[in-house]
């Protein structure tokens, strides 16, 4: 098993995660919140933001692959399921787990244009800052880290650590 080494705690998170959700819920007071989950990582991430929330909201999901098993992204992103909701002159939030080269979010912002919502933002729990490709507005951010691979809160290495409860470096 690789070496672990704590990044957030889950009550640490938690704290964070409460933050941005009242920030989110005063922003959006007023608006018609449409939040668009990036699957599989975000699910652990999504299902606590948006408990905290104090505004209606409506929920779909998109999901992308962009990395095969490893930890670098092969810069090939591809939409594997497609938003079901109708997102036409409605504001958007797009939530991510983590944001690393920034292709991710780069083409979902260009995806959603398509569907003509009235503004769209990115929400991520994680902004790692060292190996960005392209430059993308994040909004909201739950914690900024230079480098390393992450676990844990729904992030993955091959599937795995999904369900750590806490955030952890791996060493590689
Ligand atoms: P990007 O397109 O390079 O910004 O990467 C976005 C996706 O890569 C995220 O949604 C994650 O699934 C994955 N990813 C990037 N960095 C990490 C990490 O440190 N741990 C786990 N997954 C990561
Ligand atoms: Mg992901």
């Amino acid at each position: 098993m690789e070496e672990m080494i704590p990044v957030l705690s889950g009550s640490e998170i938690a704290q964070k995660v409460k933050a941005l959700s009242h920030q989110i819920s005063k922003d959006y007071a007023e608006k018609d919140l449409c939040i668009i989950g990036v699957l599989n990582g975000v699910f652990v991430f999504l299902a606590d933001l948006v408990r905290e929330l104090t505004i209606p909201v409506q929920i779909d999901f998109v999901r992308v692959v962009s990395y095969g098993s490893g930890t670098v992204s092969s810069g090939n992103v591809q939409i594997t399921k497609e938003i079901e909701l109708d997102v036409k002159d409605r504001d958007v939030l797009i939530v991510e787990d983590i944001v690393d080269s920034g292709l991710t979010i780069a083409f979902l912002l260009e995806y959603l244009k398509r569907f003509h919502p009235k503004s769209v933002k990115v929400c991520a729990f994680v902004d790692k800052t060292e190996r960005r490709q392209v430059e993308v507005p994040i909004d909201y951010v739950g914690h900024v880290v230079e480098s390393g691979f992450l676990i844990g809160y729904g992030l993955d290495l091959d599937q795995k650590y999904r369900e750590v409860p806490g955030i952890y470096r791996l060493k590689l």
